[in-house]
């Protein structure tokens, strides 16, 4: 099978020098990269900047902002049949990008966001995917409600929820533990491991159910 993979988080820029970010190391992401390619499939990866090394074989597309990530993700999802939303893109963007380095001076600056585009959430409306469709949900709270509502709006086959207000887990951590939700109404828990062991079990459990 070909499976496409988002990953990292993005940097949406402030000025030449500066920009919008998140603490995501790439390493959930690259892990399921790595588990799907163990398993003998086609791996498409499209990674945010991070600083671990890509997994061998598989095709990596470097993006840097949301939209560029959009982009790339648009033009190759539909080579895929599965496709894995785990990157953590910035929901806002600055809306005018200082041409030049914002000089400090005594005076308050104020910055102007908006939306970035949904990647996920256009995956069956706007790109037309029909393959099986895995998003992610980072919670800090209400956990289940929160990710059920995800998978329902964004017509996923699974969404991998994570609480990330836990330090031992979740963001650049080495190990994570999670709650799978399907379509179906079935839920399974992985508890905590690295990410290399979840990334094994998701990958099982999304081709199997
Ligand atoms: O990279 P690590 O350090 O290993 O950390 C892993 C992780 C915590 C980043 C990962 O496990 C995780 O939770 N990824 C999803 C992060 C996230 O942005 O969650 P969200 O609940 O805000 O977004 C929901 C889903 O929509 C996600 O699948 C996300 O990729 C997708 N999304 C969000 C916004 C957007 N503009 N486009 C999207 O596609």
């Amino acid at each position: 099978m070909r499976f496409l993979i988002t990953a990292g988080p993005t940097r949406e820029p402030i000025d030449p020098v500066r920009y919008l970010s998140n603490r995501s190391s790439g390493k959930m992401g690259y892990a399921l990269a790595k588990a799907a390619r163990n398993a003998g499939h086609e791996v498409t990866l499209i990674s945010g900047p991070v600083s671990i090394p890509a997994p061998e074989s598989t095709d990596l597309v470097r993006v840097e902002t949301a939209v560029e990530m959009f982009d790339a993700v648009k033009i190759r999802i539909n080579e895929a049949d599965v496709a894995i939303f785990c990157a953590a893109v910035a929901d806002y963007r600055i809306k005018e990008i200082s041409a030049e380095k914002i000089k400090k001076n005594d005076e308050e600056v104020t910055l102007t966001l908006m939306q970035n585009p949904d990647i996920l959430g256009s995956a069956r409306s706007e790109f037309g995917f029909t393959g099986r469709l895995v998003g992610f949900a980072a919670e800090t709270e209400n956990v289940e409600a929160n990710a059920r509502g995800k998978l329902e709006r964004k017509g996923c086959d699974f969404v991998v929820a994570n609480d990330v207000s836990r330090r031992d887990i979740g963001f650049d951590r080495d190990a994570n533990e999670v709650i799978l939700f399907a379509a179906d109404g079935s839920t399974m828990r992985l508890d905590r491991a690295s990410k290399d062991e979840i990334a094994k079990a998701i990958i099982q459990h999304i081709l199997t159910r």
